[in-house]
This record gives structure tokens, sequence and C-alpha cells, in this order.
């Protein structure tokens, strides 16, 4: 159980300007919580410890600036590998310096699992330039709390998805696809579970406003999908599931999961009765 901190905070956010930085900025700025951000959108780039060795006097860095376009990380390994473990380091060492607590993005790494539901206990196994890297930085905030006694929150989310996210992943991408008329799905195998973007940010300021020096959170989300499941839900091949996002959701797809949230999504968006 957390103990929940009343106490205004000042909190360290990087990578504000993206996808989930931009919900957890919305959330965060109705707080009491003092803010400060740093992006390469507002000109610092937190792989350089000279632009980030000023930062001081806070109370948590939530560490969301690393790479993370999978099909990227196999273009350019070693950009992603640079950015993704010194972003990280330098941020672990800030933590160090200022005694404060980190909040870590990782993600899904336990490969083609070994049992399921996964757990935190599962083997950890890296499957692409991308998962290595979230492993490295694993490491070292293991390392950093170890040795440094640096207070780690690690959530190791699988597919987050919500309104704004970046058009080449596979809810957008599918969307997208939708509205031009044609789907098409490369590999309908791969199961992921999903988690909307707000379900994370409220859990971000949980382990944010807590006491609690917990290693690794984890949100868990049953049974998992595969695009065949989808389509296979709606009572439909899969090649059929433009129309069905046509006919259903009218090619507002990002509205209706909005609106229903993960705990209606399962039982309606995938529903020919809705
Ligand atoms: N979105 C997902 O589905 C998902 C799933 C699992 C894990 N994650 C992890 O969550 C974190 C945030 O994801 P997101 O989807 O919001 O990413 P995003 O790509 O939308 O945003 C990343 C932000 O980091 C900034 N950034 C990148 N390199 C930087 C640098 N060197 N210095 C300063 N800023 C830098 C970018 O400008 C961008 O605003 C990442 O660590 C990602 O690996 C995301």
């Amino acid at each position: 159980m957390f103990n929940i901190s009343s106490t205004a905070m000042k909190i360290l956010i990087t990578g504000y300007s993206g996808f989930i930085g931009s919900y957890l900025l919305k959330r965060l700025n109705q707080t009491e919580h003092k803010l400060v951000m740093v992006d390469l959108t507002n000109g610092t780039d937190i792989f350089d410890w000279q632009q980030v060795k000023h930062f001081e006097g806070f109370d948590v860095i939530i560490h969301l600036a690393n790479l993370s376009f999978v099909l990227a990380s196999y273009e350019q390994p070693k950009r992603f590998y640079e950015t993704n473990y010194l972003s990280t380091l330098n941020m672990l060492e800030l933590c160090r310096l200022n005694q404060a607590k980190m909040i870590y993005f990782s993600s899904y790494m336990y490969g083609h699992p070994q049992y399921q539901p996964i757990d935190e206990n599962h083997p950890i196994q890296a499957y692409n330039p991308y998962s290595q890297t979230k492993v490295i930085c694993e490491s070292l905030c293991e390392g950093y709390n170890r040795d440094f006694k640096v207070p780690i929150t690690i959530f190791r989310q699988f597919n987050i998805y919500g309104k704004g996210q970046n058009p080449d992943f596979l809810i957008p991408s599918i969307i997208q696809q939708a509205r031009n008329g044609k789907i098409v799905i490369k590999d309908d195998r791969p199961k992921r579970d999903y988690i909307h973007v707000e379900d994370i940010v409220g859990a971000i300021v949980t382990a944010v406003e807590s006491d609690s020096n917990a290693t690794t959170m984890k949100k868990y989300l049953e049974p998992s999908l595969t695009i065949h499941d989808l389509a296979a839900k709606m009572k439909m091949p899969a090649h059929q599931l433009s129309k069905v996002i046509n006919k259903e959701f009218r090619c507002n797809f990002f509205e209706f999961i909005n609106k229903y949230r993960i705990e209606d999504f399962k039982q309606r968006a995938f529903s020919t009765d809705y």
C-alpha cells in the first residue's frame, strides 16, 4: 500500500513535449507541485551533462525522454544506445546529487513469454535494439539504487494508446489506414496489453506522491489482444477491420477509446453490438 504525500514537491520532467509527457503535464498542472520541464523542444539535450548539471533542488525526476520507435532503433542503433543510456545516466546522477527519487519509463522486455500472464519475475530478454536499451537503463537504475540508495520506480508498460499518439504506432496507424479506406496489417499475431495514456499518467502521479521505494510497477490488463483477436471479437476476418471501424466507429476510433477507456474497451470496442 502506498502512503500518499500531500506535500507539494519540485518535479523535474524530461520529455514533457512527447505523447505521455503532454498528458502528464496537463494532470500535474492541476496540482500544487512545482514543475521543471526539459525537452529537446525547449532547447535542452539531456544527453549532454553540461546542459543539465545545473538543475538542482528537486525531489523527483520523471524521466520520459528516451528514443522509442522500434523500427528506427534498427536504422540508428548507435543513436538509440547513446541517447537512452546517457540521458538515463545523467538523470540518475542528478537524483544522486539531489537525493531525489527517479521514476523511469522502461517498456515490455520479456521477448517471447515463457508463461502468461507475465509478471516482474519473468526472465528478461531483449528482442530488439530499443528493448536492449531499456534493459541497460534498468540495470543502471538498479546500480544507482543498490550503491547510492536512489529510490527508483520503474514502469514496464506495454502498449499505450490515446489521442495524439505518433501515427507510426499501431492504433493510430490502423485508424489512419481506415480513413484512407484500406487497412493492411503486416502481422496480426503479436499480442500486447493496451493501456490508455491517462491511466498511465494516473499511475505516475501515484508513484510521485507515494513514499514507496518500490522498484518496479507494472499495470496488468487481461487478456492481451492480438490484431487477430480484435477482428475475432468483432466476429469477422481481420481484412474486414476497416469496414467495421468505418461502420461502428465512423472513423472516430480515438474518440471512442478515449470515451470508454480501457475498462470498457474490451467489452465494447470489439463487439458488433455496439
Ligand atoms: N508510448 C508508448 O506506447 C510507450 C510504451 C512503452 C514505453 N514507453 C516509454 O515511455 C517514454 C515516453 O514515451 P512517449 O511515447 O511519450 O515518447 P515520445 O517520443 O512521444 O516523447 C519523447 C520526448 O523526449 C524528448 N527527447 C528525446 N530525446 C531527448 C534528449 N536527448 N533530450 C531532451 N529531450 C529528448 C523528445 O523531444 C520528446 O518530446 C519513453 O521512454 C518510451 O520508451 C512508451
